[in-house]
């Protein structure tokens, strides 16, 4: 039997143009935004084309957050773009997340937020009626959720999650599984909310934003049978697997925003005969928007991680700047010109500073020497930080121990460890996703298990309650690089230091503070 090969995209929030294109308003709400808002149909556009000229794949899965923010007009739009996609011989199944619904939404009108009409909840399954449930051979259209028959022996599992999985809808997924299990068939499943996050930093973050209940969720979908999910939501590109105590695997799909870097349509080749599936990732290279001269790439780049970038840059150089961009984030300007004096010179180390530093920090950690570094040592630490928020979403996070900026990341963060250790301070109490330094923020540069554009996952059998299996074991991928001992040295250091330079510091702080109200005294007053 031939792989059935499957297209995937997700959280396409499709923008209407009625919303407003342009205006102090539009402006605003898109230096927020991390995706494109006006310019997203001409992307999603160029998705759906290159989709349909695609002859490998008759069968599209969209896994939620299809508009802005609920529009009626937005979901008109889209529900029409579907249907010309249909009609090219594509099957489409939806299903909707909480960005798809809401009764009164947005429309930016010059300097104004005005209303428009948006689609309630209700109405959101029947209007996708024609991708997927039509097509269903078992629905819950209470919960919004639907099976499907796909060829190859495979079923598809649509499950809304918007208000969590709830009691009933896990008794009918069960019940569903089962019957597929019994019946030969292999389950795909898609939701929206993320299950494994693609880092522990967003699970940090975004708990809130996590499919509910997910730490046992995962291990009981993994039991039922389900052993790959499709997920949204968090507008990342990302694999993650984990196993039930029984040793069924489970395996998460994240798939990034189509309007929003990297811009990425997923395909999943799943061959049950040689039991493996083989996921890539295609991204859009061209649209019809104007981009000032930037690739489309290079454009949703800028809009991902261009403001903050552009801020940091001005918190070091330019407070006015910094305080006229910090609105943009809900950050006040009276705020940032009240700490501004200590803000700049924080930033404007950071701004400057070099890997040649950090280098000389780590070398015990890192066994680095100059010839290593000569290639990276003017480049700066700044550069590579934004690098670790824009690999958060894109899914580049694919550096090794052979790179001399990911050994130094992790000697530094080891330094880190030391002087919480020192201090006795549990990181994993504390924070509960990661127990130390090094496996909360390595990730952020270090490849994961999994390739997140390219890979071949293997299928495991089904493991029967009462058996148990165990699992791959995973290493330590970080042996190579020791633990640091520098802790007590540096507490001890930063100690004496502080007792020995304290009326100086403090003269400092007061110089700074006085200066700081003679300059911006006004504006700190508002
Ligand atoms: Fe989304
Ligand atoms: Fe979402």
């Amino acid at each position: 039997m031939a792989p059935l090969k499957i297209t995937v995209i997700t959280d396409t929030h499709y923008y209407s143009p009625e919303t407003g294109t342009e205006g102090k308003a539009y402006e605003a709400a898109l230096m927020r935004s991390q995706k494109l808002l006006g310019g997203s149909r001409e992307v999603l556009q160029a998705a759906f084309d290159k989709i349909a000229a695609d002859d490998t794949s008759d069968i599209l899965l969209i896994a939620g957050d299809v508009t802005n923010d609920g529009e009626k007009c937005a979901h008109e739009e889209f529900r029409e773009m579907l249907r010309a996609l249909k009609a090219k011989g594509k099957q489409i199944f939806v299903i909707t997340a909480t960005h798809d619904y809401k009764e009164k939404c947005k429309k930016y009108v010059g300097d104004n937020i005005d209303e428009m009409p948006g689609l309630l909840r209700e109405e959101l399954y029947d209007f996708y009626a024609e991708f997927g449930p039509e097509q269903a051979v078992s629905s819950k259209p209470e919960y919004m959720s639907y099976v499907v028959q796909l060829p190859n022996n495979i079923r598809l599992f649509a499950l809304n999650d918007d208000r969590g999985i709830e009691d009933g809808m896990y008794e009918w997924v069960k019940e569903q599984a089962e019957d597929a299990r019994k019946n030969g068939q292999f389950i795909v499943a898609m939701t929206h909310h993320p299950i494994i996050p693609p880092s522990p930093m967003y699970e940090l973050i975004g708990k809130g934003d996590m499919h509910r209940h997910y730490k046992d969720r995962r291990k009981e979908y993994a039991d039922m049978g389900i052993q790959f999910m499709l997920t949204g939501h968090t507008h990342t590109h990302n694999i993650g697997r984990i196993f039930s105590d029984r040793g069924n695997a489970f395996y998460a799909i994240s798939t990034g925003s189509t309007c929003g870097y990297p811009a990425p349509i997923r395909k999943i080749e799943i061959d049950t005969d040689s039991k493996t599936v083989n996921v890539s990732t295609e991204t859009i290279d061209e649209a019809d928007i104007d981009t000032n001269g930037l690739t489309l790439k290079e454009h949703l780049k800028k809009q991902l991680i261009g403001v903050i970038s552009d801020m940091i840059k001005a918190a070091g150089s330019d407070i006015d700047t910094f305080a006229y961009m910090a609105v943009g984030i809900s950050i006040k300007p009276k705020l940032v010109y009240r700490f501004g004096w200590i803000i700049k010179p924080i930033f404007k180390f950071l701004n400057t500073v070099k890997f040649s530093t950090f280098a000389a920090w780590t070398k015990k950690e890192t066994g680095l020497n100059k010839n290593d570094i000569k290639s990276i040592k003017d480049d700066k630490v700044i550069d590579f930080i934004i690098s670790l928020v824009s690999n958060l979403f894109s899914g580049e996070n694919n550096m090794d121990l052979t790179d001399p900026k990911c050994r130094i990341y992790i000697g530094f963060l080891r330094i880190i460890d030391s002087i919480l250790s020192t201090l006795h301070i549990d990181l994993g109490k504390l924070i509960k996703v990661a127990p130390d330094a090094v496996s909360l923020l390595a990730p952020l540069a270090y490849k994961g298990e999994f390739d997140a554009y390219n890979t071949n996952l293997p299928i495991f059998d089904y493991v029967d309650e009462g058996s148990k299996r165990d699992a791959p074991k995973t290493e330590d991928p970080f042996t190579e690089i020791p633990k640091s001992k520098k802790g007590p040295a540096i507490i001890t250091t930063g100690v004496l230091s502080a007792v020995a330079l304290l009326p100086l510091i403090l003269l400092l702080l007061l110089f700074g503070f006085i200066n700081n109200q003679i300059t911006y005294g006004k504006k700190i007053k508002g």
